[in-house]
């Protein structure tokens, strides 16, 4: 399965968290700049249907398909664990559209300060909050949480295993998790595993492994969960993919130069070039943004 941290390694585990963190410290201003606005405060691609008008609505929306599969029908108070929580956008959405409380958690401290200016600005301090934390390991009681959602995290995500067994010991029985992500099509040629690994270099998760339907569907089997769903929702998201691989093509000039003259980091340019990566990955089919969902 590829996954390379095995159960308490410490030193590698510290090892992704540095380059994550890292990675969120120095890309905040170019997300600032080019993808999310303070009312959507939204780190991941998005979700466009029809009645979609622009790029800040579709930010919104992949919260309220990630909510429709396991928020409606929940009682006032019910709680919620957002893993991996970014600036705490969809934390503060699902607090403004469904009756539950929310806790946000990230190992990134400066998103966690900026969640918690903004829960303070929008008077949500009492309904949810932040907490930097890693989601294979919190410190949360047993049975805690009526739903764990975890939208473009799951990428980042070391030991699947840890994972889903922690995500069943939060959950109270009958508690639904929704994971949105990219997944793979299939296991590809040396090739296409190049451009796959190319991809994630730029997002900071080429030290991570990402899975195919079966992969995923039997860790979380083994880990307790049932009625398993993994949504193909690659259409929807495709305009986003197009917007990120137009803007990669208009920086990527300027970006190399800066990048050749010493001015640029590694780690700021590659996130530039992070939308043509892509764009190779899709042109294969290789994989497919997917929101897999289960119950315990
Ligand atoms: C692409 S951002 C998505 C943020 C948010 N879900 C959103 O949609 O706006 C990935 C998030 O995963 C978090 N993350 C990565 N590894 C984590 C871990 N082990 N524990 C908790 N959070 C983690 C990062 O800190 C970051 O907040």
């Amino acid at each position: 399965m590829n996954v390379p941290v095995e159960s308490g390694n410490s030193i590698k585990r510290e090892n992704i968290h540095d380059k994550v963190i890292s990675y969120y410290n120095q890309t905040w201003r170019q997300y600032c700049l080019v993808w999310l606005n303070a009312d959507n405060l939204g780190i991941h691609f998005g979700y466009w249907d029809k009645d979609t008008k622009d790029h800040s609505q579709s930010l919104t929306n992949l919260n309220r398909e990630v909510a429709k599969r396991a928020l409606d029908n929940l009682k006032l108070g019910a709680r919620v664990l957002d893993a991996g929580s970014g600036v705490g956008g969809t934390a503060f959405w699902l607090a403004e559209n469904y009756p539950v409380q929310v806790m946000g958690v990230s190992i990134v401290d400066k998103q966690i300060d900026i969640a918690r200016h903004y829960a303070k600005l929008r008077g949500l301090e009492t309904k949810v909050k932040f907490e930097k934390q890693d989601y294979h390991e919190t410190s949360f009681e047993n049975e805690s949480f009526d739903v764990i959602i975890a939208i473009e995290s799951f990428c980042y995500c070391y030991d699947r295993e840890k994972f889903f067994a922690e995500c069943f010991r939060l959950l109270k029985p009958g508690g639904r998790f929704v994971i949105c992500d990219g997944f793979r099509a299939k296991r590809g040629n040396n090739e296409e595993e190049a451009l796959i690994k190319n991809f994630l270099i730029c997002m900071a998760a080429d030290d991570i492994d990402l899975l195919t339907e079966e992969e995923v569907s039997a860790i979380a089997t083994k880990a307790g969960f049932k009625n398993l769903r993994l949504d193909n929702i690659q259409e929807n998201i495709m305009k986003s993919h197009e917007r990120i691989y137009r803007m990669s093509k208009i920086f990527a000039p300027i970006s190399s130069f800066l990048h050749m003259l010493g001015l640029r980091t590694n780690v700021k340019h590659n996130n530039v070039l992070c939308g043509i990566h892509l764009w190779k990955v899709l042109e294969k089919g290789l994989c497919f943004e997917g929101i897999f969902s289960g119950q315990k």
